[in-house]
């Protein structure tokens, strides 16, 4: 009783001895693995131990009778079958039994060509239904990969044309808070407390602007990925250089950022200015998450196919129920007015853009780590540069 690579698992479940042991021997012969047990406690506890594909339930016996046992199956192992094996003058059990839940009924004396026929029929039963709820487990990750990729594929177009809008009217509000500064500067009529007035308005105006051209900067990094621009760059020296960008966020946060190189040398032909980009997000997380004295490493490693940078940081850690919703665009416990909620989610849209891959890994108390792999050789593209490149 092969199906696959897989030999069917039966519990033979009988208070009678001879019938069990005999019927054990034929199935055996049959290539099935075979357990007994002698009564309705012993079978319960043969399946907690070991679980099995069929059961061939014994309807009568002594304690707790096969129907009783039959039920508390059905309850711990839902994806196990039940074959009742019925005395022949009562089908009234059998019967019984299937409405709760067997898959069917034998009455002694057992014809054994008949039972391996059911036990076949069960087993493919219980293969079909395990099939289908893979299927229908990979149905819904596919479904809410499809629903997250519309919303950053929305959010890309809507993105670039707010960003470009927003951007004009900032520059506006700037130059003319600037041109108030230096005229107020100039103005010897206004009084001191005024003044003071004036240069906390014109602060807040600066930092407001400041703020805002953070958002639509990484806006705009969003939908700029979606016209990458390849050339080959070596990582390890990106890295590098990301640490020297990063230097003076991490005095700020009283923290260390540095680049340890597995592999001096991790060519890539990927886009530079968007792989930057992502590791500039990931270590001024990082920074941004660590107490005073922290760390912030990025770690260069690979192999043939893929380049990988992972930035970990020695911070509180993500709790599991923000895990889920990190990449997430807007998601953010940043205090309002510090996070965009957007750097994730960019980092992300720009990842996979590239052909790679952007994980986490979180430990409360300990820290967090990104995992960042890109292909090394462009992915197939349609875009004119990349086909140039691989020719
Ligand atoms: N290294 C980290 N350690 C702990 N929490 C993190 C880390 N990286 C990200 N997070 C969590 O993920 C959230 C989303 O990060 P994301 O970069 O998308 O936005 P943000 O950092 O809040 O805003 P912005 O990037 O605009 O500064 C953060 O608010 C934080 O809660
Ligand atoms: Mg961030």
């Amino acid at each position: 009783m092969w199906r696959g690579e897989r030999r069917t698992r039966i519990l033979i479940v009988d208070d009678e001895s001879g019938f069990r042991e005999s019927l054990a021997r034929r199935l055996e012969k049959r290539g099935a693995v075979i357990n007994q047990a002698g009564n309705g406690l012993d079978a319960l506890a043969s399946l907690a131990q070991e679980p099995v594909d069929v059961v061939l339930l014994d309807v009568r016996m002594p304690g707790m009778d096969g129907l009783a046992v039959l039920e508390r199956i059905r309850q711990a192992h839902p994806d196990t079958e039940i074959i009742l094996i019925t005395g022949n003058v009562n089908t009234n059990e059998g019967v019984a039994g299937i409405k709760a839940g067997a898959f069917d009924y034998l009455t002694k004396p057992i014809e054994i060509e008949h039972l391996i026929g059911k036990i076949r029929q069960a087993f493919d039963k219980l293969v079909r239904s395990q099939e289908q709820a893979r299927e229908e487990r990979f149905r819904v990750r596919m479904e809410a990969q499809l629903i997250a990729a519309d919303r950053l594929a929305a959010l890309g177009t809507l993105s670039a044309g707010t960003a470009h809008e927003i951007n004009n009217p900032l520059a506006i509000i700037n130059d003319s808070a600037g041109w108030l500064k230096s005229r107020a500067a100039k103005d010897e009529s206004i009084a001191p407390a005024m003044r003071k007035d004036l240069d906390l308005a014109l602060e807040k105006i600066e930092t407001s602007v400041k703020r805002a051209r953070r958002i639509t900067h990484q806006l705009l990094s969003f939908a700029r990925s979606a016209d990458t621009m390849t050339k080959e760059f070596n990582l390890s020296e990106l890295a590098v250089e990301v640490v020297e960008l990063t230097r003076k966020t991490a005095a700020e946060c009283q923290a260390e950022v540095s680049a340890a190189c597995e592999v001096k040398d991790m060519r890539v032909w990927s886009d530079p200015y968007q792989v930057r980009q992502v590791l500039i997000n990931l270590v001024s997380n990082g920074l941004q998450a660590v107490a005073p004295g922290g760390m912030v490493e990025i770690i260069i490693t690979g192999n043939e196919k893929d380049a990988i940078a992972v930035v970990r940081d020695n911070g509180p850690g993500i709790p599991p129920e923000n895990l889920a919703r990190i990449f997430e665009p807007f998601f953010t416990t940043k205090p309002p007015g510090e996070g965009t909620g957007l750097g994730l989610s960019v980092s992300r849209g720009i990842i996979e853009k590239l052909g790679g891959q952007i994980k986490v890994d979180s430990k409360l108390g300990k820290g967090t780590i990104f995992s960042v792999s890109i292909p090394r050789k462009p992915i197939q593209s349609t875009d004119k540069q990349t086909e140039d490149i691989s020719r």
